[in-house]
C-alpha cells in the first residue's frame, strides 16, 4: 500500500483550452518514487476526497525526478479539477499517494501496438507511446479530440494521427479495426462511449483499457447475502444484496483503503483466496477477471455463496 506524501508545484503549463499540466517535485518526503507507463498518482483534496491522475512523461524526460499530471477542468465535476485549475500554484504543496498502476504497458520486441486516445484519455497514453518510442517497436496512434485546441500534446507526438471532430476527420473504427494485424495489441483510453465502441470492435486483438467514470453495473450473478471470510482473522462476514464488500468490512472495524468506490481507481484490490467472484470493477482485462486472484471489492460481489479474501 503506497504511503501519502507531499509533493510541491513546480511548473505549470496550459496545455489546451483546459488541461493544465502540473509538474510535482519532492518536498520533504525524500525523493518521488520511479513509474511505469500506464502509472497514475492519487491527488488527496483539502476538503476530503482524492482523484486519480496518469503520470505522464516530464519535460526533461526523466521519470522519478519529476511527476507530471494533466488535469482537465471539469466545471460540473465534483470540485477536484477546479480546485487544481484555480487555487494550486506554483510552490503550493500538496498530499499525494502512489504511484499505482493498473493499465500497465512494458513494450516487447517484435510486438506492435496500436494506441487509441480520445480527449482527456491521452493522458495516461503519452507515457505508453514514448516507452514505445523509445524501445523501438512497432507501434501507431491515433488521437481523438471535438477541437484542436482541446487538444493536449498534441504536438509532442509527430507520429499521432489526429481526429479532430470540427475539422471533419473523426476516426473511423470500424475501417481502422479492421486493417490491423491480428496480433497487434490495443491500448485505449478516453470517454465510456469512445472505450465501449473499441470493445465492441477489436475482435480477438488483445485489448487494455483504462476508464476514468464506471461502466453500466450488470444485475449480480449471486443473488442474495454471501459470506466473506478473512483470512487473517477468520472472522466471517455475511454481505447483503444491498451493501458492498467493502462496507461490510468497514462496518466490522477493518481498515480497507478504497477512493472511488466505483471500481475505477484501483485502490481496494483486494487478494482473493477462495471462491468465484463475480467481478463488476472498470479496470480488470477479461483475462485478469478468469485469473480471479484479486477483486475490488467496493463493487465485486461474490459469484458463489462464500469468498475467502486476504485480509
Ligand atoms: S475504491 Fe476505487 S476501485 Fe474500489
Amino acid at each position: 500500500m503506497s504511503s501519502e506524501i507531499t509533493v510541491r508545484v513546480a511548473a505549470r503549463t496550459m496545455a489546451a483550452d483546459s488541461v493544465v499540466l502540473l509538474d510535482l517535485v519532492a518536498n520533504a518526503d525524500g525523493p518521488l518514487a520511479s513509474w511505469r507507463p500506464g502509472a497514475h498518482i492519487d491527488v488527496l483534496l483539502p476538503r476530503g476526497g482524492e482523484r486519480q491522475y496518469s503520470l505522464m512523461p516530464p519535460a526533461d524526460g526523466v521519470h522519478g525526478g519529476t511527476w507530471r499530471i494533466g488535469v482537465r477542468r471539469e466545471p460540473s465535476g465534483r470540485g477536484g479539477s477546479t480546485w487544481l485549475h484555480d487555487e494550486v500554484e506554483i510552490g503550493r504543496t500538496i498530499r499525494v499517494r502512489g504511484p499505482q498502476n493498473h493499465f500497465a504497458f512494458e513494450p516487447v520486441a517484435g510486438t506492435s501496438y496500436l494506441f487509441l486516445a480520445a480527449g482527456i484519455g491521452i493522458t495516461p497514453i503519452t507515457s505508453m507511446v514514448a516507452a514505445a518510442r523509445a524501445a523501438g517497436v512497432e507501434h501507431s496512434f491515433h488521437y481523438s479530440g471535438r477541437t484542436r485546441t482541446a487538444m493536449a500534446m498534441l504536438d509532442a507526438f509527430p507520429e499521432a494521427v489526429p481526429h479532430i471532430s470540427d475539422e471533419g476527420s473523426r476516426l473511423e473504427l470500424v475501417s481502422l479495426l479492421d486493417s490491423l494485424d491480428p496480433a497487434t495489441v490495443i491500448y485505449c483510453c478516453g470517454p465510456a462511449r469512445f472505450i465501449e465502441a473499441v470493445e465492441a470492435l477489436a475482435g480477438a486483438h488483445p485489448l487494455h483499457v483504462e476508464r476514468f467514470e464506471a461502466k453500466a453495473l450488470a444485475a449480480p450473478v449471486f443473488e442474495g447475502d454471501f459470506e466473506v471470510e478473512l483470512a487473517l482473522s477468520g472472522e466471517t462476514l455475511t454481505v447483503p444484496p444491498d451493501r458492498s464488500i467493502l462496507e461490510v468490512v468497514e462496518d466490522a472495524g477493518v481498515f480497507v483503503l478504497s477512493s472511488c468506490r466505483e471500481g475505477t481507481c484501483g485502490t481496494c484490490e483486494t487478494p482473493v483466496l477462495e471462491g468465484e467472484v463475480d467481478h463488476r470493477d472498470s479496470i480488470l482485462t477479461p483475462t485478469e477477471q478468469a485469473d480471479n486472484t484479486v477483486m475490488y471489492i467496493c463493487v465485486s460481489r461474490a459469484a458463489c455463496p462464500r469468498l475467502v479474501l486476504d485480509l
